[in-house]
């Protein structure tokens, strides 16, 4: 059925290319809208909207709804990374990204040979990173949120008292992770047991969490009940978070990346997320190629997009890290002589090899999590976060009295130089573990103007194809001029430097693009990503409509008014 779905979607995409108006095929919404991985969290944030709660609000509701409805990735014991644009322009990000505890160190995963102890930064409790999200949502509301935050808790609460209805997604997500949830949290905790599509899952003690958290604040979580019994349920299982590292997270406002393509201004994440910076690399990269010319998901314009890829995944990996503890050359890596010179070694005949771009070889292990939602509200505000566990489930580590996962984000920092992590990512001294210190991301939450006004808010997770599917959900709407709904839809690929592979939405792609490519050198996989990214956006139509691109590949849901 999928690959009937995308093979429709590439003849699809193939004729609209030639058109020149737009007819939207998403969710349509007058003023306001979520999109999100579940209808539950799409609908307790349209609702606080509709009660006259701007996009910030529905933030908060949308954010801990999905750790209620997706606990998959949604979560409140993980983190994120938040952009907004205000009805007046104004522009900013919030990162509640995790952090490493202060008693972390750097060769943490290493055995005494200096090796990566396999699973030791994935499925112990040393790989969990201080929550952020709490300390996330509070930050948003207080700065830009209008109405009370027991007000907007309230469903939420309702929510994990009454119960999610399982899907068929999730029914199958639950049967591939039951084994591991089963060894880490025994038979009797809630996910570890068999749930049918249509069961009801209930969460009573996220219920009293979230209650404790709607009644006491921020402190709840961070220096709280919620914190001891969180810390003596990390420490029981061999953690080393403690409460002097619950009681110094703080979420950070930073400044945006932002940069021009054509007549588009980005608006994303700055490190510690790799996101942002990525993204305008690779932007800037192909701005100078007629891509729209050269026809959508065509042989020529993905080696375009592919190369771009490479070189800023090549530069990901050394320059970037947590800009509190290392200078990143953020001027330099964006500028617009630098990456006409990158581009140079660019031969359309044959594919660059990732070893003459920078050395290394590393196997390849992809894999779908996190999650993203977009909003935009009936003022004009919008605001697209990315939140995360890192894998499914994160570290699978349930604090059943709590009611939440933790995450397994350490993950995210380069264990050893060079050494993979589980996205097959590749790190440097940028990214090495220190106590405090933010694990680099990829999430790449991004709003997008056009002619100054409010154009699209996009994000997707999936890792380090995160980026690469943000980057083709724009490409898709701007330069091909599909409708929101056909963007996100269509078939997605992906290069990260290392591997030197391009990987394919399996069976989704022309077979004679594929020979192409493979003829000019480019090794192709089709076979071990069954997904790339999960894309959940808004696009503010001519009319000033709302079309909402919610992702197929999930039970991601836009619902709006
Ligand atoms: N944990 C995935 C990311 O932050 O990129």
């Amino acid at each position: 059925m999928k690959k009937l779905i995308l093979l429709l979607i590439v003849a699809c995409c193939g004729c609209k290319a030639q058109t020149s108006t737009v007819q939207p095929t998403g969710l349509i919404a007058n003023k306001a809208m979520v999109v999100s991985a579940r209808a539950e969290a799409s609908k307790i944030g349209s609702d606080i909207m509709k009660k006259g709660g701007n996009a910030f609000d529905a933030m908060v509701a949308t954010e801990l709804a999905l750790a209620v409805a997706y606990p998959y990735a949604g979560n409140i014991g993980g983190g994120g990374f938040m952009v907004y644009r205000k009805a007046n322009g104004e522009t900013g990000t919030l990162d509640y990204r995790e952090k490493a505890p202060l008693a972390a160190t750097k060769d943490m995963f290493l055995d005494s040979n200096g090796n990566v102890i396999p699973g030791k930064s994935t499925k112990t409790p040393l790989a969990i990173g201080i929550p952020g999200t709490i300390a996330g949502v509070f930050a948003v509301h207080k700065k830009l949120g209008s109405l009370p935050m027991s007000e907007i808790l309230k469903p939420v609460i309702e929510l994990a008292e009454r119960g999610v209805i399982v899907t068929h997604k999730q029914e199958e997500r639950l049967n591939d992770y039951r084994a591991e949830l089963i060894k880490i949290n025994g038979v009797n905790s809630v996910l570890s047991k068999v749930y049918k599509e249509k069961d009801t899952i209930k969460y009573p003690t996220l219920a009293n969490t979230l209650r404790r958290i709607a009644k006491n604040g921020k402190d709840e979580f961070y220096k709280g009940e919620t914190a001891s019994k969180l810390v003596a349920y990390l420490q029981s299982k061999g953690g080393i978070i403690t409460m002097e590292d619950l009681a110094k997270y703080e979420a950070k406002w930073r400044n945006p990346i932002t940069f021009k393509y054509k007549d588009l201004k980005i608006i994303s994440m700055a490190p510690p997320s790799s996101g942002g910076i990525c993204l305008a690399q690779i932007m800037k990269m192909i701005a100078p190629y007629d891509l729209k010319k050269m026809g959508h998901n065509s042989a020529e314009g993905i080696q375009i997009i592919v190369e771009a890829e490479r070189r800023a995944y090549a530069d990901r990996s050394y320059f970037l890290g947590d800009p509190d503890f290392v200078k990143i050359p953020l001027k330099a890596l964006m500028d617009d002589n630098y990456l006409k010179g990158r581009m140079s070694t660019f031969n359309i005949d044959k594919a660059t090899l990732s070893s003459d771009v920078k050395e290394g070889a590393v196997t390849y292990n992809e894999s779908m999590e996190t999650t993203h939602y977009s909003i935009v509200d009936q003022f004009g505000n919008s605001v697209s976060a990315t939140t995360t566990l890192n894998a499914g489930f994160g570290s699978k580590y349930y604090c059943d009295e709590l009611g939440f996962m933790l995450n397994n984000e350490m993950d995210d920092f380069s264990a050893k130089p060079g050494s993979p992590n589980m996205f097959g990512l590749v790190g440097n001294e940028a990214n090495s573990i220190a106590p405090g210190k933010r694990m680099l991301s990829s999430m790449t939450p991004t709003i997008v103007e056009k002619n100054g006004k409010l154009f699209m808010t996009v994000g997707s997770p999936g890792g380090s194809t995160i980026i690469t599917s943000v980057l083709q959900t724009i490409l898709n709407v701007y330069e091909y001029d599909l409708s929101m709904q056909e963007a996100v839809n269509a078939a997605r690929f992906h290069h990260q430097w290392l591997p030197d592979l391009i990987t394919f939405e399996p069976n989704a792609f022309d077979v004679k693009t594929l020979e192409t490519l493979k003829v000019k050198g480019y090794l192709i996989n089709e076979k071990n990503t069954p997904v790339i990214g999960k894309v959940d956006a808004v696009l503010v139509l001519p009319n000033g409509k709302l079309e909402g691109g919610a992702d197929f590949r999930g039970d991601d849901t836009a619902i709006g008014f």
